[in-house]
């Protein structure tokens, strides 16, 4: 039974899930594990996150890998595992330990997906799974001289196959195995086949569980965001990235620029990392993002005569406050800027009061590229800018937009929980609102 205070944070957290769930009905994801995840400790539980999120209306499709399943083979049948240009040179012998693999992988996926017990969350659970010839494959061919023999890449996917079968509520598996049409069956690599089919169905998200939390930086922090453009760089840099970031960051960076709405790298060594990074504001992995015409970026004097035509009409219409060139420019390095096509087409700037408290000031979109995202990206670059600098509260004053800084977090405060620095110059008679959020 619940106390008082398990009863009220329980009815919280599961209404603070609704907004997900609305969002996420009818959306096709596609995700991607090796063979290490479902040896792991967690396979059954990342069963039961699939089979909630199918629940819950997901179009789900499951890529599985197989590597440490076919090593497994290969030893126990005395044979050689040769790798070269990141693929399995697979001869006729290694094709067969690969089948063997592959198959128990995905009968223990299949099996994983189909319990029912009372006690588990499955329970009741009325979900179909289907595999199917859904992947027309090719061989990778002679490389450097050697041949790959059976080791194949995508040919095709059969994306009309997969979204029938979504389109009946079934969850498809897709193994790292696909055939030809000359009647063979290649070992493929388990991230090329949920790249290609992710591109190939049009999926709204592709998420890869990897032996890492996410990407890092040369410090080991986790980073929650990367262009498809800065991923590639670190891939070039970066040696300390795990052997399955390694692998997967190309194939996420190809998916997101060929237009898969978002491509998550979360973890598979902890519980329930896929319901975290899913249905919680933060996540806990990294998202890749497809860049565009736009930068992003903190402002340069040379940007002066962009910002005051930008917020100039703002200004004027009593949106914004007015600020002077001579502030702009004295105030320049606390702007971030939205730079398209050279034109500075959105702005926010980062005023800090104290060390632990920040307002977020002067936010404008230039009415034109309005509900493009740009104020959602201006925002989340000031708060990294707030995070980075030690700010742990972000306040903002505001006539007009009250409700766009409710629907990202903000909570609405009175005068009396402004710093006092800025409560003494509060404009009483422009009546701003105010809201701050807990960073
Ligand atoms: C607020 C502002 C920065 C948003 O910029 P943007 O790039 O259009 O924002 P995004 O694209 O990230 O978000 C667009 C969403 O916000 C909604 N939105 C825009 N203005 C809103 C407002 N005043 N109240 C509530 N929602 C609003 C849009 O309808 C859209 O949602 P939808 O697509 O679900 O309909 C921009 O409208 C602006 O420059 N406003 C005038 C300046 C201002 O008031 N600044 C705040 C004072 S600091």
């Amino acid at each position: 039974m619940f106390d008082a205070q398990s009863a009220s944070q329980f009815v919280s957290l599961f209404r603070s899930t609704a907004p997900y769930i609305n969002l996420f009905r009818g959306k096709t994801f596609v995700i991607a594990f090796g063979g290490k995840a479902i040896s792991g400790p967690f396979a059954r539980t990342l069963a039961y996150d699939a089979n909630l999120l199918a629940a819950l209306g997901v179009r789900l499709v499951l890529a599985h890998g197989a590597r440490p399943q076919i090593e497994e083979e290969l030893r126990e049948k005395g044979l050689e595992s040769r790798v070269h240009a990141g693929y399995r040179i697979t001869d006729a012998a290694t094709l067969d330990c690969v089948i063997d693999a592959v198959g128990s992988v995905y009968l223990e996926i299949e099996a994983l997906l189909s319990q029912g017990l009372p006690d588990t969350p499955m329970a009741n659970s009325r979900i179909r799974v289907v595999g199917g010839n859904f992947i027309t494959a090719k061989p990778v061919g002679v490389i450097d001289g050697v041949d790959m023999q059976y080791a194949g890449t995508v040919r095709k996917i059969d994306a009309d196959g997969v979204r029938a079968q979504l389109g009946l509520g079934n969850i498809v598996i897709l193994s790292c195995t696909g055939q030809s049409p000359t009647g063979e069956i290649f070992n493929l690599a388990m991230e090329e086949v949920a790249e290609a089919t992710a591109i190939a169905i049009n999926a709204d998200k592709l998420i890869f569980l990897s032996d890492s939390p996410g990407v890092t930086d040369s410090g080991g922090r986790l980073l929650d965001e990367l262009t498809a453009d800065a991923a590639e760089r670190l891939m070039r840099e970066a040696d300390w990235l795990s052997p399955d970031i390694r692998r997967y960051l190309p194939c996420a960076v190809r998916a997101s620029r060929s237009g898969v709405g978002r491509v998550h790298l979360i973890g598979f060594n902890e519980d329930g990392t896929l319901l975290l990074e899913l249905f919680s504001r933060d996540g806990v992995g990294t998202i890749i993002t497809r860049e565009s015409l736009e930068i992003l970026r903190d402002a340069r004097p040379d940007d002066i005569s962009g910002l005051v035509a930008l917020i100039q009409p703002l200004e004027e219409s009593g949106a914004l406050v007015r600020r002077s060139r001579e502030l702009l420019e004295r105030e320049i390095s606390r702007f971030s800027v939205v730079e398209h096509d050279a034109m500075i087409v959105g702005c926010a700037a980062l005023y800090p009061y104290g060390n632990e408290q920040a307002e977020l000031a002067c936010m404008a979109v230039h009415p034109h590229y309005r509900r493009w995202g740009y104020g959602e990206q201006l925002l989340k670059r000031i708060e990294t800018r707030a995070r980075a600098a030690g700010v742990r509260r972000l306040f903002v004053l505001t006539t007009l937009t009250a409700h766009w800084f409710r629907e990202r977090g903000f909570v609405e405060k009175t005068l009396a929980d402004l710093p006092e620095e800025k409560r003494l110059v509060y404009n009483l008679q422009r009546r701003s609102k105010i809201f701050a959020k807990t960073l």
